[in-house]
């Protein structure tokens, strides 16, 4: 069952998405300035989202205030404990955060499921080195999946969570390549059209193919192949932008997507269960995700199918 939060926060992100997208901005402005409509709806959603990310706060604010030193090394202790008792901004920033990190791993995952159709490729998931078969998450291990941070790498290449990315000059600018920019005009940087163009990624662009970022370090006595990941530019792969701004949240979300997808696979089996023949269709507002979300069917290793389907 989907949360109120959840449902609260989608419908912020869908809604600030179009507003981003309207051709005729001044539409959301008058129904903003009447209350009505999907800014209506926005506004409900704002204060849903809030009244979660508030009471988080202020736990947190009490749980440090009853400990001498600060012994849970979470991010939002952090911000607390740097004097930031301005509780709106740090509604802020939590909600930010979850904006950054939520939707962008989430949506990940769903593709790489998905091009991937992990449910019949299980070893894929081991370490270049593991023997034992079973996975202990230390993150050095974690780090060690080099296939699956390919399989990564690649699904965000054709399906990058944020598709396109605005900046707005502060003041007259020149481009590398001589582009003049003048002060308040805007620069749009499109990960998803870059993941696609021949020039970058060669004539095989349109194959989702994770050895592109691999390549053979040894091979061992019995043939086995291990591979070495071969780090891209992040200027010609700017998923997670580049230079001063890159997304503060990359070796986490990578963390996090190997953890879940190496976990899920180890103990389930899964299969997509849309109609023959039917594709997912990428949509993107703020973030990017499946439509509709994926349809899967779960299957616990060692038992038959659940009736059962899951939305991943
Ligand atoms: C697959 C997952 C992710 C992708 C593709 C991604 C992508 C991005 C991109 C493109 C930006 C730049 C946005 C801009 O300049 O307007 C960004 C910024 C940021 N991301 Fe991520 N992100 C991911 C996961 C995360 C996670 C898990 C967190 C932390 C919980 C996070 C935290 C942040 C923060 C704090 C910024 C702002 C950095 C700054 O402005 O200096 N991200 N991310």
């Amino acid at each position: 069952m989907y949360s109120k939060f959840a449902i609260a926060f989608d419908d912020t992100v869908k809604i600030s998405g179009e507003r981003n997208d309207s051709l005729i901005p001044i539409i959301w402005k008058i129904k903003k300035f009447f209350g009505i409509g999907s800014e209506k709806r926005l506004a409900t959603a704002i204060s849903e989202v809030r009244d979660f990310a508030i009471p988080v706060i202020r736990e947190k604010k009490m749980e440090l205030s009853e400990k001498s030193s600060l012994e849970s090394a979470d991010l939002l202790s952090m911000f607390l404990s740097l004097d930031h008792s301005d509780e709106n901004f740090i509604t802020d920033i939590v909600i930010s955060f979850i904006l950054a990190g939520r939707d962008t791993t989430i949506g990940t995952t769903g593709w790489v499921t998905y091009l991937t159709r992990l449910h019949v490729s299980y070893p894929l998931v081991l370490s270049s080195d593991t023997s034992a078969g079973i996975l202990v998450y230390l993150s050095d291990e974690v780090k060690d999946m080099v296939y699956t941070h390919a399989a990564i790498c690649e699904s965000m290449r054709l399906y990058p969570p944020v598709q396109a990315d605005n900046k707005e000059a502060a003041k007259d600018d020149t481009l590398p390549d001589g582009t003049v920019v003048k002060e308040g005009e805007k620069v749009t940087y499109h990960p998803s059209a870059m993941g696609r163009m021949e020039s970058v990624w060669g004539k095989d662009w349109a194959e989702y193919r994770p050895e592109r970022w691999l390549e053979p370090e040894r091979v061992d006595e019995d043939t086995k192949k291990y591979w070495r990941f071969v780090v891209r530019d992040p200027y010609s792969y700017p998923v997670f932008q580049a230079g001063p701004r890159t997304c503060l949240g990359k070796e986490m979300a990578f963390l996090q997507m190997k953890r879940v997808i190496a976990e899920v696979l180890r103990l389930f089996r899964v299969a997509p269960a849309m109609a023959e023949g039917v594709e997912p269709v990428y949509v993107s507002y703020v973030t990017s995700k499946m439509h509709t979300g994926f349809p899967v069917r779960i299957q616990e290793r060692s038992q038959t199918f659940s009736d059962s389907c899951f939305k991943l």
